[in-house]
């Protein structure tokens, strides 16, 4: 195996071994990818405290996300299609997941279904679902998680309609791959990868194939999320989806602390804020910047995620260190996935669990429960100061 030290290592191998249309849909933003960038960008910005002569043994970077044990603040984001980045590729990243002791939670869009990924793992996961119109398939959806033992449901509430990613509708983005000229002189090139996929059954996705109803392509996430998604979502509705769904609930993709607020009102247990990974609406702050605010507005009331940009240790502990419980991280172990299966992301965990542990040791702290803004220098107007 070769050395892994940084993540940067992993995404070298991934976007080797993998398809360029899967490599590309994980590595884009919508438009003009400001905010995919800034995501990351931003981070460089705030300065860590250097703290010297102070006790550093027995450190713990131990903690919980809605009240469940993580053994680092960091959770396994949902990333569609992930089993396209490597066969099989969710049971494996919720193995590693699990045997690392930090959530992991499946997208609606996964090629593994909920049921095979329950199957093939011990430990309950999360479920990412996206607010589709079809009532029956929502309250099926809820009611799979539930039979699954799914620990947490995710509305995600950002993805309506999709962001436009030039490159996926370059590309022909599909799952499985549509064999064309240009994607079958790719795939020659990829033929590790395309052996593995050989041999898996798993290669549609698997929670809407034979569960959604009407949808024409199923192959394509473009034309599944226009025909199915719903435009008119609004906190009414999100409020049948808490009736549907009486386990513990997430909301991801808040970047207001208005729309925080709403959150705390429809009796979620935990907001993310996040852009989706400047996925979305290109042009919207970095998750970081949004995270104060928000953080000032619902005070305890909720508990406080982040992702979008988290691609280090030093990231989560910034994150964590401004107020956030926990981060989500969707690349950072996708480039691991892909790379080397399992065994890249657990390699991906600990990559970010020795940067975190590292780092935080050396700004003088020793539990991560307890690190707080003092160690972190933050420009002045760093969260905005923006004209009414
Ligand atoms: C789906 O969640 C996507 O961002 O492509």
């Amino acid at each position: 195996m070769p050395v892994i030290t940084e993540i940067e290592d992993l995404k070298r191998l991934y976007r080797r071994r993998v398809p360029k249309m899967f490599y590309d849909y994980c590595e884009s933003g919508s438009w003009s990818e400001q905010t995919f960038r800034e995501n990351v960008s931003d981070f460089d910005e705030i300065y860590l405290r250097q703290r010297v002569a102070i006790d550093m043994t027995g450190r713990s970077t131990k903690t919980q996300m809605i009240g469940q044990d993580a053994a680092m603040p960091l959770a396994l984001a949902p990333v569609g299609m992930t089993g396209m980045q490597h066969a099989d590729g969710e049971i494996l990243a919720a193995r590693a997941a699990e045997k690392f002791g930090v959530p992991y939670c499946l997208s609606t869009m996964s090629i593994c279904s909920i049921e095979d990924v329950a199957e093939n793992t011990s430990k309950p996961f999360w479920m990412q679902v996206y607010t589709i119109k079809d009532d029956d398939y929502m309250q099926r959806l809820f009611d799979r998680a539930k039979d699954a033992r799914c620990s947490a449901a995710v509305i995600t509430v950002d993805l309506q309609l999709l962001g436009q990613r030039h490159k996926d509708i370059k590309n022909g983005l599909s799952a499985p791959p549509k064999l064309t000229p240009k994607s079958i002189a790719n795939l020659m090139t990829k033929i590790p990868w395309g052996l593995e996929m050989l041999q898996t059954k798993r290669r549609f996705f698997g929670n809407i194939v034979g569960h959604a109803k009407g949808v024409t392509d199923a192959s394509s996430l473009t034309n599944w999320t226009a025909e199915s998604f719903d435009q008119a979502l609004d906190w009414d509705r999100i409020r049948q989806f808490r009736k549907m769904w009486d386990g513990p609930l997430i909301i991801k993709g808040i970047m207001d602390p208005r729309d925080a607020l709403e959150a705390c009102n429809v009796g979620a247990d935990a907001i993310v804020v996040s852009n989706h990974g400047g996925r979305q609406l290109d042009g919207a702050l970095s998750s970081i910047r949004a995270l104060t605010p928000i953080l000032d507005a619902v005070g305890d009331r909720i508990e406080v995620h982040l992702d979008s940009g988290i691609r280090s240790g030093q990231d989560v502990l910034k994150a964590v260190a401004m107020g956030a419980k926990g981060c989500w991280a969707g690349r950072a172990y996708i480039y691991g996935l892909g790379a080397m299966g399992e065994a890249g992301v657990s390699e991906a965990l600990r990559v970010i669990h020795k940067e975190l542990d590292t780092s935080m040791a050396l700004c003088g702290r020793t539990d991560i429960t307890g690190v707080d803004r003092d160690i972190l220098m933050i420009p002045k107007g760093f969260s905005g100061d923006w004209e009414e």
